[in-house]
């Protein structure tokens, strides 16, 4: 998501400032900020070379704060970007997250008479910081305090123009390196930036605030405790370290899942009650709880994720849907009624495809939703209401992290229609909690991830590969395949397994090895069915099971095991072997798995 960077030191700031800036710029952002005590900020929208035309010479001052954002919560503008100040420009903060009781704070600082210039929800962090200073606490005791009532997730650096050379940093589910120089701190959001001065560094827990000078820093817990913690040195070039020591962002992003799942479903759920509480759809939950069809578009990946969706819709919110591919909605004649919505599915928001279908939609007076991981972008502009995925920037070209999150959400979603309709609360609640426990499973997938390795590579010579599930995994099938085919250039096919003998099953040999996606599910019987179908043609077959189950230890060449979830939330964990197994199957290879050939991240052309 966003990056923070902080200096303290001898030096003259704003170059160590700009450069930290152009070192995060890999992470992905929209508009970039700079503050230095002596001389104020300056702000930009698009690139950090726009913010650099913007300075003009005389900023100058031994210590700053600078951020990159990557937009949540209101349009990447120059007022939105950070540092946020207090009324008096004191306290200047740069923030990486999102505070969940923003609304609330605000309300409190509003009625105290603070007025709010940004839409953020970072901006209440320095009104209510500069709050605590006014009750006459100090630097630290203010920051401290202030996060005391924060509910969410910060990795912040903060400034005060009456303390120059301090910097206070703090960390609450967003990363927040601290770089120890000779003579001189840094703070940021990964040590990529840092690396070039110092590869000393201490990784800040969670619950810990530091107060770094240019000689000093010290370690505090939110109960104003100090504690001692060892610098330890890191060996990472800086390619590494923006991958957090992975070889690959690929890889990064899919053992991001667990913190992607947790961020999509963060303030979103109420367990008790069952409930999804979705703050982009309040606008228009009237005219959704008259709607009667689903229409739900996306290219790739997205739309994989639509297919997916389509189970959990109709089974749990009781409404038909359709899913459709944007090249080929926007060419048909859609018979649509004033009781059909759209749902657009994309990672990037820009996909032309997609963003022509909900065009197109919307000529015909359709209500358009989306569920777009890029804030701002033009389908988060243009469809009429959405769901964010706040699954931080995706760089590798195959999708992977992007997945899981559209996959929450729309079990999000389905909570949400289903519970508006005839969904019990029982059900909602068992639904609810099994989100919940999402990201813990998929920890454990990923931990496993070493075995998950070496069946890739005990396959990697394979030339073609068939994918199959059903039900709820037959998108999987589909999206395993297509992982495969982006990154390792093979031909991979998905299938719905009941359809295998209508067909495919004519390719099976010794050399046509076939991965299964198997859980223990509804389906279940059926598709140990069509694996010994496959078996009896000396098809070789992986397959992905429910922990525990023995039978298919016998029956397949491998299995991978998973936890057990329910049946509609299956997708968000079986589809974590299947990009693990294809990012193994085509490193094995030596791919540059990150930029495939031929292919676009973001594709905004027809
Ligand atoms: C491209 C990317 C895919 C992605 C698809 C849709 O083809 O390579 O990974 O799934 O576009 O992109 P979107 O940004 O709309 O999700």
């Amino acid at each position: 998501m966003c990056g923070i960077f902080a200096y303290t030191g001898k030096k003259e700031s704003l170059p160590i400032l700009l450069d930290g800036l152009t070192s995060l710029e890999y992470r992905g952002y929209d508009s970039a900020g700079i503050y230095m005590a002596e001389t104020g900020s300056v702000k930009s929208v698009g690139a950090v070379e726009n913010l650099k035309l913007k300075i003009k010479g005389d900023e100058k001052g031994k210590s700053g704060i600078a951020h990159l954002r990557w937009a949540t919560h209101g349009e990447p503008t120059e007022i939105n970007a950070h540092p946020h100040h207090d009324a008096k420009e004191h306290i200047w903060v740069v923030h990486n997250g999102i505070i969940e009781n923003f609304k609330e704070l605000k309300e409190f600082l509003t009625k105290r008479g603070r007025v709010f210039l940004s839409s953020t929800d970072t901006e209440v962090l320095a009104h209510l910081i500069s709050y605590y200073l006014d009750e006459k606490k100090n630097f630290e005791q203010a920051v401290i305090a202030a996060l005391n009532d924060v509910k969410g997730t910060y990795g912040i650096a903060v400034s005060y123009k009456n303390e120059p050379e301090k910097i206070i940093a703090a960390r609450q589910g967003a990363p927040v390196v601290v770089g120890i120089g000779d003579g001189e701190n840094f703070i940021a959001s990964d040590p990529s930036p840092i690396l070039r001065y110092t590869k000393d560094v201490i990784f800040l827990q969670d619950g810990e605030v530091i107060v770094i000078t240019p000689s000093s820093h010290l370690i505090y817990k939110l109960d104003s405790s100090q504690i001692k913690r060892d610098k330890e040195t890191i060996e990472w070039e800086v390619e590494q370290a923006r991958k957090s020591g992975y070889e690959h962002f690929m890889l990064k992003e899919i053992m991001e899942g667990p913190e992607v799942i947790e961020n999509t479903i963060r303030g979103r759920l109420i367990v008790e009650e069952g409930l999804a509480k979705l703050g982009g759809l309040e606008m228009v939950a009237e005219k959704l709880r008259s709607m009667k069809r689903i229409i739900i578009v996306g290219c790739g990946t997205a739309y994989y994720a639509g297919l997916v969706g389509e189970y959990m819709i109709e089974e749990y919110a009781g409404i038909p849907v359709e899913v459709e591919v944007g090249s080929e909605f926007r060419y048909r004649k859609p018979l649509i009624d004033e009781h059909t919505i759209l749902l657009a599915v994309s990672q990037s928001g820009e996909t032309a495809d997609t963003l022509e279908a909900i065009r197109e939609a919307k000529r015909k007076g359709v209500l358009t939703l989306g569920i777009v991981n890029t804030v701002g972008s033009t389908i988060a502009r243009e469809t009429d209401a959405g769901i964010y995925n706040h699954a931080g920037p995706e760089m590798g070209v195959a999708s992977t992290k992007a997945f899981v999150s559209q996959l929450a959400a729309l079990s999000l979603l389905t909570l949400f229609l289903g519970r508006q309709r005839q969904m019990s609360l029982s059900t909602g609640k068992r639904i609810a909690e099994e989100i919940k426990l999402l990201p813990e499973k998929i920890k454990q997938i990923t931990d496993k991830k070493e075995e998950i390795q070496k069946v890739a590579q005990k396959y990697s010579e394979a030339r073609d590969f068939l994918y199959i599930g059903r039900k709820y995994n037959f998108p999987i099938a589909y999206e395993g395949a297509l992982k495969l085919k982006e990154v390792s250039y093979i031909h991979a096919e998905g299938y719905g397994a009941g359809e295998m003998k209508h067909g495919p099953l004519a390719m099976i040999d010794e050399h046509f090895p076939t991965l299964a996606i198997v859980p223990s599910d509804s389906v279940y019987e059926k598709n140990v069915s069509n694996i010994q179908e496959i078996k009896a043609r000396k098809g070789k077959v992986v397959s992905v099971v429910t922990e525990g189950n023995k039978e298919l230890d016998d029956l397949s060449d491998d299995t991978i095991k998973i936890p057990k979830t329910l049946e509609m939330l299956s997708p968000i964990l079986t589809i974590v072997p299947l990009q693990l197994f294809a990012y193994y199957f085509a490193t094995t290879k030596g791919l540059n798995v990150d930029r495939p050939r031929n292919l676009a991240k973001s594709v905004t052309v027809e």
